[in-house]
């Protein structure tokens, strides 16, 4: 953290204060259906305004590659912090060009704006100078506070990071990266690695990124058949392809040489389909022909709730099965039950399983949730995510 210059090291006062946040959020008939992003980020939001600063918030929603979209609109997120900072925020109805310019001119100290999705230019993701500059002649001081989108090399991010007057990272990026540098670096061990969700090779470089960190492995979801196939356990017709078998394989074989507890399924619920109505419980690992699995079943939870008891550190990335679905809930939301009422230090985050422990009611059981998905992953990687090497203290201003 050292590396980056903090908010509190900026003088707010009377100045336009871009921040670039994540507000890239779950919509439904034009309203907002997960607002933890939004909430995330009211910390820095509110620290801006009572500096006396002058609020202009910048973030994409969706992927409008470059088109202007009403389906990418962030008007329903603008009503929804409107609500949830109890205080008017001015909507842009662009982020660049002349209304926007005038919009911010008018801000007084202490008020909010929110300009609309960046990607409905091209120039947001092709990182372009003419859109950078744009974008700076709204800025007075910039702030990086997009903890999720710091592995894209966008305009909003990497570009502005470097050439606006003044910068430095925001509350959320800073609490980020509190939590998950000392997990990337040096997790107190013994520490255990709880993978799901649906593709090996999406989580292939966390896993031996962390490979000499890790006392106990555990593999769920949609990967984990990849592995049982690898051991030749029978996964009947689960969801898996040949590269994803392969790719089981080296990681098994990486884990065998070390003093790793490995932990895969022991059971499944299972059904013939993603949308068949009758499911059931196999009585061990082995899936049936014709039968495909889409959640772990209660042996699997209480063998990782019993692993649990020695663990000092536990990071969770990825659901244990098809939570959307209530039938196949049950893996993902025992397990954010049985992690939260662990002893271990908690964190999760990486994609679908904030969302999943979330709705398992044991969210505020966690020591920390990030709000990155694939910004989370690669930072645990061990990448140096271009939105924050932007704003390393040796870097800004060496292009
Ligand atoms: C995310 O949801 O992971 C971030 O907002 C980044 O979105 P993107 O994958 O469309 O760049």
């Amino acid at each position: 953290m050292a590396k980056y210059p903090l908010l509190q090291d900026l003088d707010l006062k009377g100045r336009r204060v871009f921040v670039r946040v994540d507000f890239n959020v779950p919509l439904k008939d034009a309203s907002v259906t997960d607002k933890n992003r939004i909430e995330a980020a009211l910390p820095t939001i509110q620290y801006i305004l009572e500096q006396g600063g002058r609020c202009i918030l910048g973030s994409h929603l969706g992927r409008p590659e470059g088109q202007r979209n009403p389906k990418y609109s962030l008007e329903p997120v603008g009503s929804a912090l409107s609500e949830l900072l109890n205080k008017d925020v001015v909507l842009a109805d662009d982020c660049v060009g002349d209304g926007p310019r005038t919009l911010a001119q008018r801000l007084r100290p202490g008020e909010v704006m929110l300009l609309e999705n960046l990607r409905f230019h091209k120039g947001e993701e092709e990182n372009s100078t003419e859109f950078i500059q744009k974008l700076n002649e709204l800025t007075d001081v910039y702030v990086s506070d997009a903890f999720g989108t710091l592995h894209r090399a966008h305009a909003s991010t990497a570009g502005l990071a470097r050439i606006a007057p003044y910068a430095g990272i925001g509350l959320l990026v800073q609490k980020e990266l509190q939590y998950l540098e000392p997990l990337r670096e040096n997790p107190p061990r013994p520490f255990m690695l709880v993978m799901g969700g649906a593709k090996v090779f999406d989580k292939i470089a966390l896993i031996d990124h962390f490979l000499d960190k890790i006392d106990a492995l555990v593999i769920g979801g949609a990967m984990a058949y990849a592995f049982l196939k690898s051991g030749n356990s029978p996964i009947g017709k689960s969801l898996c392809d040949d590269k994803q078998v392969a790719l089981a394989g080296r990681i098994l074989k990486s884990i065998a040489v070390r003093n790793i507890r490995l932990i895969l399924p022991l059971d499944h619920v299972i059904a013939a389909s993603m949308t068949a109505t009758e499911t059931k419980t196999t009585v061990d690992v082995n899936i049936p022909e014709g039968m495909a699995a889409f959640d772990i079943g209660p042996k699997t939870v209480a063998a990782i709730e019993t692993a649990l008891e020695k663990i000092e550190t536990v990071f969770w990335n990825g659901p244990m099965g098809v939570f959307e679905q209530p039938a196949f809930a049950k893996g993902t939301f025992e397990l954010a039950r049985i992690i939260g009422a662990s002893g271990a230090k908690k964190l999760a985050g990486g994609g679908d399983v904030a969302a999943a422990i979330g709705q398992s009611g044991s969210g505020d059981k966690f020591d920390f949730i990030s709000t990155g998905g694939g910004a989370t992953l690669e930072y645990l990687e061990g990448k140096n995510l271009p939105g924050l090497k932007a704003l390393e203290i040796l870097e800004r201003g060496v292009q």
